[in-house]
């Protein structure tokens, strides 16, 4: 592939790998072809993952080193979305920069809504979209809200995170040309089969439909790869070998288009790009009614896959493919479209549904090729509907798509054909054939429709365990599709006056326009000089690294001498006993060595809280007890033969009974990591007899990937002498990976030093599982005596590195008439995976917020980590308190409900007020909590809003809109006070220079641009002067994992002792010299001999936590924010859209705003995703099916508030931290669930339009799924339930 041989063969590590699947669009390049027969020149993004070197003969593919360089001159793409903070751990960023550029080289001056459909596929894990999103608004004409009038923006007064008017003018005349000699080999006529030979495979590019079909019929098992978007995916993930790969793309006849009186044939080589544009020049020139068809398809391609994907996967693809849930055959066969196929002889198959045959199959013989696919004109009267519903709007994979195609008799509403094919509820395309026969001859009325969807019911049913699951979602989106498409022709026989009934509602597509937002902050004062960058908005500092490529992760390390690559093997098996066998793996090519548990010299289990944990599973002896549990590692010389070798490896399993899977399946066994914790204030049992009312409640809330965009990488290199290793990690705790590797292969830790440039994002699951990794790399690098490179597949990560802990919780609150909750009982039950790791911790840290803003007298709270048979979840940005706290404010909502009062009176009524103590008896004030609360209803206008809310609703039936606001209170830093720790080393080189190390790790959260500040303050000089070059523990011993939100606090408070410490010691030579550079002081404190390197220091608060006795001060202090979301839910389908976000956040005296707001809305897009998209799937037998991008979706451009306005509270002070800032990473991740809430307010608007009333239970993921289903439409009614129990499930609800 294209990625492959950039980064491994030209080095060009600029282009990245983030899934290897075309769903993540990290490795996006831009690929230019000259096409002779028009005389130009196209461009177009790409995923290089998927794009077969051989393809691109005679192309110029242009990486993101190509467009601009520190070096040279940096692209005015890479400099705005630098500058506009775009970039956090930059692992995303060239992926960006060149879907914006190849959009720019179509359209210098794109739409938003261009640049949002060239940014649909490119995944970005930090940021939270809307800074790339303002950064690429630069380039178009109109990029300011022009309130003021005369162009002037709105914003222009206020503070700005960045300066539009300091940006390189785009110039389109400065971009790289297209090279001539490919025009000149385009151009010749001369054209030869081309044929490349490979290791295991031989591809074949023929230059005319003859050879074509010659090569096809002699090779009929021979895929043609066309965008290699299903046969890439299957080579890769499937592992399906093809000793001959076809390559039509240079046989023309493919490509043609060709018009006639009855439509459009359209080559079944065009990329579907092409057709889109073609259809879309075609719609208006022809009438209305002819292009039906046209528009539908527009409408599917539109929102089919990424422009990635969209710019190489053919048509004929497509069809061919015959995926369930093909987004165009649906419409192909619903429109009479047909296939002309050519092998011995030319023949014409209707795409209909004998077509489709079953899951990857249709009725083609397999010599046979499509040449191209006729799209026909529809009639008067004829009227095509497509429509999808997928988990995400954007860049996924349909639930379930449909085409439809209904034509009238003359002027009646009388139907004379009708036409319905689904995609997501069977193997492949299904016709709904019987449907189409209740409604044909008949009226299209209600009474025809009522009885059509009965049958519908009937015809496409889905088993309770059918693969995929959603079962009862997928048959209550068939119906109500299709009575989304009655809607459309009901509208459409209204305009031709056909009917004049009174029409009920007409559905809008959601609103979809993502608005310039505001971004407040302070000004620093009038007072501060103007070179002291402290409180500024300055851009993270290796931003425009990260934005040209140049910026270092471990994997683009280059290769040492004899390095190899390694891969493990994983358990298939959830519980079971089991056999190795890697002879045969050791037989093959390329394959070096293989490492169990008894190549480890020291040890192969950790202890933590009295429980082991093995690296690697030991054979024989002990079993395995989830699947994905590392067993061994296959070391070979290269990625590829280390895969081979890793498939070759033979376990055989003994199965062992009872795997324990789910929080009730360890409730019902007892499996539970000990201790379990408890903790409470007041007496519930005696306050639950004296409220007004009762209430017992539940809600699940998934867990969550982590999803950092770089997989876990690690680089061990064996000094050679002395037992001496260095270690390159992408790891957030630096020191445990040091010690880990010591222990596992028995030397003392001076011996390890391991190195943490940069982490392309971390979320905490680069805290405890990295030592992990990186100590079974070790063990091959010192088996081997040479490098060993250990970068995990994206499926491998997810698979094995475990997620945010699923919790289960259980609720029994008692409150008073008045709204005062006055005792409440919440059990937590935290699914672990089969090892402690940080589980207990988290399950404290979840009991230790239960209050989140609220005074409750009598609080009880118990927590427990299930002990189960999954993989071994781990810290998540959050560390449980987003699961923990989303419980009381559940229990809170349903209260409001049982009251008939609105839930945020019912927060207010019970929030901490005045001098406050937590219920483990820590004080505080809550002074700046309800500041943020009434701040954020103000800037807001929730009131006003929260009326125009309900008066939406009750215009509308089938959209509704929803409103939530929701505080948080979060504790920061550990309440293991060690952990609290910060170091630091600074040194001041000869020429003025100066290198800044601390215990810090950067991953995208700014923690070196912040401390360069520091720095920069101390010392009196401008950041330049200041260079942080990495981490490590050689230079800063014993560090702390960067997390809770303390990196800058600890670390920030270290650099600031060792900086005083130097500027001090300078003291009498600037009293010597007043007037003196600091250059030339430096000069002359060194030869006065005074010493210009300094570590520095900071224990970190005392901070501790009493279990026995239920108290402790755990936190140094409280970050505090509120945030108001509103939804649009379109209640037909579970779609919605977050149409405003106000956040108010309270975080000091902010160090850097444009850092801490890059924080706030990564963290509450996460968050975002926590609640209301991201699920993972697990097998009934505990395998992880959710192992990509394609399956696990987490939040894009798509999903990003149409307006998102973060306000920093003003004059807010922080004694605890440095100059008075207040830590941000973690707590507003909760705040994401203000969108959860909101859909949930829109979901009971929708039900009383049902009758229903009173609480309802939502789990966490709000899913479009859930959010339908929750709806209780007369659609959903309809489907029968099937009982728990009496079925397989597809997937196990954990
Ligand atoms: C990340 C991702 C997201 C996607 N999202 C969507 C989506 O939302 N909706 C959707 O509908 N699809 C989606 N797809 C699927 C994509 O549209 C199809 O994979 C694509 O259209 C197949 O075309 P291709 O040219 O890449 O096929 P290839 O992989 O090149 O070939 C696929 C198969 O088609 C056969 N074939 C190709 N051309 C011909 C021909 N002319 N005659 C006979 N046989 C032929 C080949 O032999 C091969 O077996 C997605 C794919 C990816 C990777
Ligand atoms: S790495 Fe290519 S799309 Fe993800
Ligand atoms: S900055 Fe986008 S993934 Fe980190």
């Amino acid at each position: 592939m294209l990625l492959s041989f950039l980064r491994e063969k030209l080095r060009l590590t600029g282009t990245k790998y983030g899934c290897g699947g075309g769903g993540c669009g990290a490795c996006t390049v831009m690929v230019s072809r000259y096409q002779p027969a028009t005389k130009t020149i196209i461009h177009y993004a790409v995923n290089a993952c998927l794009l077969p070197i051989c393809q691109l003969h005679g192309a110029a593919v242009t990486t993101v080193e190509g467009i601009g360089s520190t070096k040279t001159r940096i692209h005015p793409v890479q400099e705005r979305i630098a500058k506009a903070h775009g970039s956090q751990c930059g692992f995303c960023t060239p992926g960006m920069v060149m879907s914006m550029y190849a959009l720019l080289r179509n359209k210098p001056q794109p739409s938003m809504d261009d640049i949002t459909q060239a940014l649909a596929g490119n995944l970005c894990r930090c940021t939270g979209y809307r800074p790339i999103v303002d950064g690429c608004r630069t380039f178009c004409q109109a990029n300011c809200c022009q309130t003021n009038g005369g162009g002037d923006c709105c914003l222009d007064e206020k503070p700005q995170l960045f300066n539009k008017d300091e940006f390189l003018p785009l110039d389109p005349t400065q971009e790289l040309i297209f090279p001539p000699e490919l025009i000149l080999m385009a151009e010749s006529s001369n054209l030869k089969t081309l044929t490349f030979y490979g290791e295991r495979t031989s591809w074949v590019s023929p230059t005319s439909l003859d050879e074509l079909v010659q090569l096809k019929s002699s090779n009929p098992k021979a895929p043609l790869v066309m965008g290699n978007t299903n046969v890439g995916p299957d080579i890769k993930f499937k592992g399906v070998l093809h000793p001959l790969i076809i390559s039509p793309t240079r046989v023309v006849e493919l490509f043609d288009v060709t018009h006639t009186a009855q439509g459009v044939w359209v080559g079944a080589g065009c990329n579907l790009s092409e057709v889109q544009s073609l259809l879309e020049k075609l719609a208006p020139q022809f009438p209305k009614e002819k292009t039906e068809l046209f528009r539908a398809l527009i409408r599917q391609l539109r929102n089919l896959g990424s422009q990635q994907i969209r710019n190489v996967a053919s048509l004929g693809g497509n069809i061919m493919s015959a995926y369930p849930n093909s987004d165009l055959n649906p419409v192909l066969a619903a429109g009479n479209c047909k296939v002309s196929v050519v092998s011995n002889g030319r023949r014409e198959v209707h795409l209909n549904q004998d077509f489709f045959v079953s899951f990857g199959k249709t009725v083609l013989k397999p010599e046979e090729i499509i040449v191209s696919v006729f799209i026909p004109f529809t009639r008067e009267g004829e009227f095509v509907g497509a429509l999808r519903q997928a988990p995400r709007k954007e860049a996924a994979f349909a639930t379930v798509t449909t085409g439809m195609r209904v034509f009238f008799s003359e002027r009646s509403r009388v139907v004379q054909e009708v036409s319905i094919y689904y995609g997501g509820m069977g193997p492949t395309t299904v016709s709904a054939a019987k449907t189409c026969a209740a409604i044909v001859s008949k009226p299209w009325d209600d009474e025809t429709l009522s009885r059509a969807y009965d049958v519908l019911l009937d015809e496409l049913d889905l088993p309770p365990s059918a693969p995929g699951g959603k079962v009862e979602f997928r048959r209550s989106l068939t119906l109500s599709l299709l009575f989304k498409f009655n809607l459309e022709v009901l509208q459409k026989l209204r305009e031709m006056n056909v009917i004049k009934d009174e029409l009920p509602e007409r559905i809008r597509p959601l609103p979809r326009d993502i608005q310039l937002s505001l971004q407040e902050f302070q000004h620093v004062s009038k007072d501060q000089s103007a070179h002291d960058p402290v409180g500024r908005p300055i851009m993270h500092r290796s931003a425009i690294s990260q934005a040209t490529g140049e910026a270092v992760y471990c994997d683009d390390i280059p290769k040492t001498d004899g390095e190899l690559f390694m891969t493990v093997v994983t358990s298939a098996r959830a519980h079971a006993k089991i056999t190795l066998d890697v002879s045969e793996a050791l037989r093959l090519p390329g394959v070096v060595d293989v490492i169990t548990a008894k190549d480890i010299p020291g040890k192969n289990v950790r202890t933590e809280f009295g429980y082991d944990e093995e690296l690697l599973a030991e054979s024989q002896v002990e079993s395995v007890s989830c699947v994905g549990q590392m067993i061994c590692a296959v070391v070979a010389d290269t990625r590829v033969h280390a895969k081979r070798g890793a498939a070759a490896v033979k376990i055989s399993y003994e199965d062992l009974p009872d795997p324990v899977f789910t929080a009730e399946d360890a409730i019902e066994k007892s499996s539970f990591f000990e201790p379990r914790r408890v903790i409470w204030r007041g007496n519930v049992t005696e306050a639950f007899k004296t409220v007004d009312q009762l209430h017992e409640g539940e809600i699940r809330l998934a867990g969550q990937e982590h999803f950092y965009m770089e997989t876990q990488s690690m680089l061990v290199i064996p000094v050679g002498e002395e037992t001496e290793f260095k270690v390159y990690a992408s790891s957030q705790w630096p020191t445990l990976t040091q010690e880990a590797i010591a222990e596992t292969l028995n030397i003392p830790s001076n011996r390890v030093t391991c190195h943490v440039k940069r982490i392309g994002g971390g979320f905490g699951g680069k805290v405890t599982k990295t030592p992990l990794l990186a100590s079974v790399t070790a063990v091959a690098a010192q088996k081997t005596s040479r490098p060993v490179r250990f970068v995990l597949e994206r499926g491998d990560d997810m698979l094995i590195t475990g997620a945010r802990h699923p919790v289960l919780g259980r609720y029994k609150v008692g409150f008073m008439k008045d709204g005062r909750i006055v005792a409440a009982d919440i059990q937590y039950y935290s699914n672990a995976g089969h090892t402690i790791d940080e589980s207990l911790m988290i399950v404290e840290k979840i009991l230790l917020h239960m209050d989140n803003a609220y005074n409750i007298p009598n609080l009880h709270g118990r927590g427990a980590a299930c002990r189960t048979n999954l993989p071994s979840n781990t810290s998540f940005r959050g560390f449980g308190v987003p699961q923990g706290i989303m419980i009381m404010e559940n229990m809170i909502n349903d209260v409001a409900v049982l009251l008939g009062r609105p839930a945020d009176e019912i927060r207010e009524i019970n929030m901490y007020k005045g001098p406050s103590v937590t219920h483990y008896k820590m004080e505080f004030s809550p002074e700046n909590m309800l500041r943020c609360w009434n701040e954020c209803k103000v800037k807001s206008d929730f009131s006003n809003r929260r009326k125009a809310v309900d008066q939406f609703n009750q215009q509308n039936r089938w959209k509704k809109r929803g409103m939530a606001i929701l505080p948080i209170k979060y504790g920061i830093a550990f309440a293991e006070g060690q952990f609290n720790q910060g170091g630091a080393l600074v040194h001041i080189y000869k020429d003025g220079s100066v290198l800044v190390t601390h215990g810090g790790t950067e991953m995208g959260q700014g923690i070196h641009t912040k401390i360069q500040q520091v720095a920069s303050r101390e010392l009196h000089i401008p950041t330049s002067k200041i260079y942080i070059s990495e981490t490590s523990t050689n230079t800063v011993p014993n560090t702390c994992p960067t997390a809770a939100s303390f990196g800058t606090d600890a670390n920030g408070m270290a650099v600031k002792n060792a900086c005083m410490t130097l500027y001090q010691r300078l003291e009498p030579i600037r009293q010597k010299d007043p007037k003196g550079s600091w250059e030339s002081w430096i000069d002359a404190a060194y030869f006065e001999k005074i010493s210009l390197s300094a570590t520095g220091y900071h224990g970190g608060p005392d901070l501790y936590m009493d279990w026995d006795k239920m108290e402790g001060q755990p936190y140094a202090y409280f970050t505090y924010g509120t945030c108001c979301c509103e939804v649009e839910l379109d209640c037909l389908t579970g779609d919605y859209r977050t149409v405003r976000t106000d956040l108010m956040v309270d975080i000091g005296r902010s160090v850097n705003p444009s850092v801490d707001i890059g924080q706030i809305e990564g963290a509450f897009m996460q968050g975002l995703g926590l609640y209301t998209l991201e699920e993972l799937k697990f097998s009934p037998f505990g395998l992880l099916y959710t192992r990509g991008p394609s399956q696990y979706k987490i939040p894009a451009v798509c999903d990003t508030p149409l307006r998102f306005n973060v306000y920093l509270l003003p004059d807010s002070d922080n004694p605890h931290a440095i100059y008075s800032s207040k830590g941000i990473g973690e707590p507003i991740v909760f705040l994401g669930s203000s969108v959860f809430f909101a859909i949930k307010d829109a979901v009971a608007a929708a039900r009383s339009d049902s009758g229903l009333v009173g609480p309802f239970s939502l789990d966490s993921p709000a899913t479009p799924e859930r959010a339908c289903l929750a709806c209780s439409s007369p659609f959903t009614k309809k489907i029968p339930v099937s009982k728990p129990g009496s079925f397989k499930p597809w997937a196990l609800n954990i």
